[in-house]
């Protein structure tokens, strides 16, 4: 069956792409949660080390081999692997990539379907129904109480909006590449900017609204998120450094399998190397410069150190910000306005991670796009409805989000870097991410791709399960070994019985991998005869 060959419209629509899959909920919600958890100074350290030895190098490395596939017919990770290293098992290496973005999919839409609901009861004063008390609004609304109650479709329930964000994305996705996604991130972007900076605004003139408590000022606020603290001991925590890193790969999409196939549908001589850089530049704007100068100093600003600390990502966005903009003079609509900026960001990269999985069944089952769309939306629809099922203390949310979110990315980029490293070829690579470029990767690039990265991702990924699989105290003297929350969740242990929820959720990411081997192997089989029919 002749399959559409799609490609990007624009150079700028492309790098928006790009971008709008790298900024999302990570950028607004999860980056100032975690600086101010670990102190800003000493976390940033962390965050551009990271960046430039894995964030910006990965970057490249799946631009440049997205490119290669793009050009021999392939846009999955599985068929870009398959041609190539022209191995039988090469096809397997690539099944993170259909994994990893269709399960995070399952639970980001989900989060996103709360930021819309946010956004359209904070201007009809929803929000404040439960007396002002925005725990309890969270907890009503996501049916964290109990599994099930979520499944309601009131104004004031998730239901209603979980389905509208799911009709949304598969519509665009239909649309396909230039007229779906591209058109959504050519008017999102800048619309998403533009909110970003009317609320930066609001929040940096903030002064200091109570005169009765002089320390909760904007340049406090300013300070308790970016003062240095402690650097030195600081970076000697390994958990910052996990955190960092681990923030480096959600925020720029890297390892999730979404660049690599955006790349492949490049023009033959598109620069890769400088539209790599501005696509990562526009997330760091949106992430440090607007993302870490809103969320934080302005809770900060109303509620002091107090109100901020010890709250996770989902509270700090969904608890207290409710409550920072109810201080604010026409805070509903400021409110409002934040969480449609979330939304909108959150739909650009939700969208993303739509794309490999319909490229995936594609070209690896020969079926058109209505077919891979429908059976696409059929597997997430079922993810989606098991996650928001069992949202009790939204534990399936977090176990899938911890297991494909955090351990599979770092997989999936070691395994990506060394694709390029080692499968490709140095020099083959660094001739093929420079045709059409307009700028050079510095030389010593070279260096870092072929041995730095994937050493310093062995390095945090073994300090990683070290520490949240193993339970391990990082004590070489008394060394313990302490099974922590996701391994005690589905083993038991320290007298706690185990999640059935985990379990489950951890047997769904299972079957998931089962299903995606076989499409993998009937893909492998179509590939083949393509091959011989063309040899
Ligand atoms: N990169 C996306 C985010 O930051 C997934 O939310």
């Amino acid at each position: 069956m002749a399959r559409l060959q799609e490609a990007w419209g624009s150079r700028i629509g492309v790098i928006l792409a790009v971008a709008g899959s790298a900024v999302g909920l990570g950028n607004f919600l999860r980056f100032p949660g975690l600086a101010a958890q670990y102190g800003g100074g000493a976390f940033m350290i962390a965050y551009f080390i990271s960046l430039l030895i894995i964030g910006i190098p990965i970057c490249w490395v799946e631009w440049t081999l997205g490119r290669y596939g793009g050009r021999k017919g392939f846009h999955s990770t599985s068929g870009i692997f398959n041609a190539l290293l022209s191995k039988p098992y090469a096809k397997y290496l690539g099944v993170i990539g259909f994994v990893v973005p269709v399960c995070i999919y399952m639970y980001y839409v989900y989060i996103e379907a709360w930021c819309l609901g946010y956004a359209m009861n904070a201007l009809i004063g929803g929000l404040s129904m439960e007396g002002r008390d925005y725990g309890a609004f969270f907890t009503r609304f996501t049916g964290a109480a109990e599994d099930g109650v979520g499944l309601k479709f009131g104004l004031s329930d998730v239901g209603v909006f979980v389905l509208i964000v799911y009709v949304l994305n598969f519509y665009f996705i239909y649309r396909g590449i230039s007229k779906g996604i591209e058109t959504v991130c050519k008017i999102a972007m800048p619309a998403l900017i533009v909110i970003a900076l009317i609320i930066l605004v609001r929040v940096l003139t903030l002064g200091t609204p109570d005169p009765l408590k002089p320390d909760q000022n904007v340049i406090a606020g300013l300070g308790f998120m970016w003062n240095p603290g402690d650097i030195a001991t600081g970076l000697r925590n390994p958990q910052l450094w996990l955190a960092a890193a681990g923030q480096i790969f959600f925020s720029l999409s890297v390892g999730f399998g979404v660049i690599i196939t955006y790349a492949s549908y490049l023009r033959s001589n598109d620069d890769v190397v400088l539209s790599g850089l501005t696509a990562s530049a526009a997330n760091e704007f949106c992430e440090v410069g607007l993302g870490g100068l809103i969320t934080v100093p302005a809770a900060f600003i109303f509620l002091g150190a107090a109100g901020i600390v010890g709250q996770g990502t989902f509270g700090l966005g969904f608890n207290v910000l409710p409550e920072v903009f109810a201080h604010m003079p026409g805070g509903h609509l400021f409110a409002s306005a934040f969480f449609l900026l979330l939304f909108l960001a959150a739909i650009t990269s939700s969208l993303s991670m739509l794309q490999p999985g319909i490229a995936f069944l594609e070209e690896g089952l020969n079926i058109n796009r209505k077919q891979s769309v429908a059976l696409l939306g059929f597997v997430t629809a079922i993810g989606t409805l098991f996650i928001w099922y069992f949202s009790k203390d939204l534990k399936a949310l977090d176990t899938i989000d911890f297991w494909v979110g955090t351990v599979m990315l770092f997989i999936q980029a070691t395994i990506l870097v060394i694709m390029f490293g080692w499968g490709l070829g140095i020099e083959r690579g660094w001739s093929i991410a420079h045709e059409g470029a307009e700028m050079r990767i510095p030389e010593i690039y070279k260096f870092v791709i072929k041995y730095v990265t994937p050493a310093f991702l062995l390095l945090i990924f073994s300090l990683f399960l070290m520490q949240n699989v193993f339970g391990w105290n990082y004590s070489f003297t008394a060394p313990e070994f302490k099974p922590t929350g996701y391994m005690k969740d589905l083993l038991g242990g320290d007298g706690a019985e185990p999640s059935f929820v985990a379990r489950l959720s951890v047997g769904w990411i299972a079957i998931m991998v089962t299903f995606s081997l076989v499409l993998v192997n009937i893909a492998g089989k179509t590939w083949e005869r393509e091959n011989n029919r063309n040899a």
